[in-house]
């Protein structure tokens, strides 16, 4: 049957998510899937609702795609799509309930506060020391993140971080190495080691920068074996499925952290997931029609 391929929307990260749906929906035609490309929520449910497509490849970054409120619309429609379900995308889109889960169960991620927007947050940065990061709970691509060496940085931090969302975090800061795997099909791909060349890896190395670097495998022999079980333990324990990626640092002494679960992950030309997937032999085109697959369900 036909396939919607879901891309863009109103969240912070559209112009990512237009990116990798164009990108997604070529390789999928390439395989002669009969896809097409479905800007939105309310688009996508009226188009369902006429009868026009059998599943959807799902694309959509951030709130409203990647948060369980697509996911359930379209369970609601008997509708199947790729990816994690209601459960493992609501819990992952807010990074305070899902650290709280990992450490509820023993799983490593760097000490945090939470606090509401327009709450004084003195106490929870004395509790977290500098440097921090200050993030939006609710975003991806690093919208709103930025890092605190000093005090005088945080009223801006937290300015900016509030613009985005009405809760926050403060995170401890870990120095050391960024590293993310990619999940497909409830396997660990290789990890990627991120060398941003101004030492942050955020929106504008993510997505502009042509001299981050990425280093694949990212690590050797049981360090990297040990990141990835991390990484799968930390993606099933968030309730996340199908395919994803997820954000791990690497301190000096060799301790991981976990950041965070992204479950429908960038397919951009700068992106993550298909770096990994290349690496083990799994071009572009073989990705996307794994990713369709896990819609059959
Ligand atoms: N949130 C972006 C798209 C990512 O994780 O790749
Ligand atoms: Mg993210």
């Amino acid at each position: 049957g036909r396939v919607a391929v879901a891309m863009g929307g109103t969240s912070a990260e559209r112009e990512v998510s237009l990116d990798s749906g164009r990108n997604v929906l070529a390789a999928l035609k390439a395989r002669g899937v009969d896809a097409h490309a479905i800007d939105g929520i309310p688009a996508l449910l009226d188009a369902l609702r006429a009868g026009h497509f059998a599943r959807v490849f799902n694309i959509l970054h951030g709130r409203g795609g990647e948060d369980g409120v697509l996911q359930g619309a379209l369970q609601s429609l008997g509708v199947p799509y790729t990816g994690s379900g209601v459960l493992g995308s609501a819990l992952t889109m807010d990074k305070v309930r899902t650290k709280q889960v990992w450490i509820a169960l023993g799983l490593p991620t760097p000490k945090f506060v939470a606090f509401r927007r327009g709450e004084d947050i003195r106490a929870a940065i004395a509790a977290i020391g500098l440097p921090a990061i200050v993030k939006p709970s609710h975003e991806g691509s690093s919208v709103g993140i930025s890092r605190v060496r000093s005090e005088a940085d945080l009223a801006t931090a937290v300015e900016l971080a509030a613009r985005y969302d009405g809760e926050l975090l403060v995170e401890q800061l870990i120095e050391g190495d960024e590293l993310t795997v990619g999940v497909l099909d409830g396997e660990a791909l290789p990890s990627i080691r991120i060398v941003p060349k101004g030492g942050f890896y955020d929106y504008h190395a993510k997505y502009v920068a042509e001299d981050t670097q990425y280093l694949c495998p990212g690590l050797e022999g049981k360090a990297e074996a040990d990141v990835r079980a991390l990484a799968l333990r930390a993606f099933q324990a968030a309730g996340a499925g199908g395919w994803g990626r997820v954000d791990v640092m690497r301190d000096r002494d060799g301790r991981l952290f976990l950041l965070e679960v992204n479950t429908t992950p960038g397919m951009t030309g700068h992106s993550l997931v298909p770096k990994a997937a290349r690496a083990v032999g799994i071009d572009f085109e073989t990705l996307c029609w794994r990713i369709l697959e896990t819609s059959f369900r």
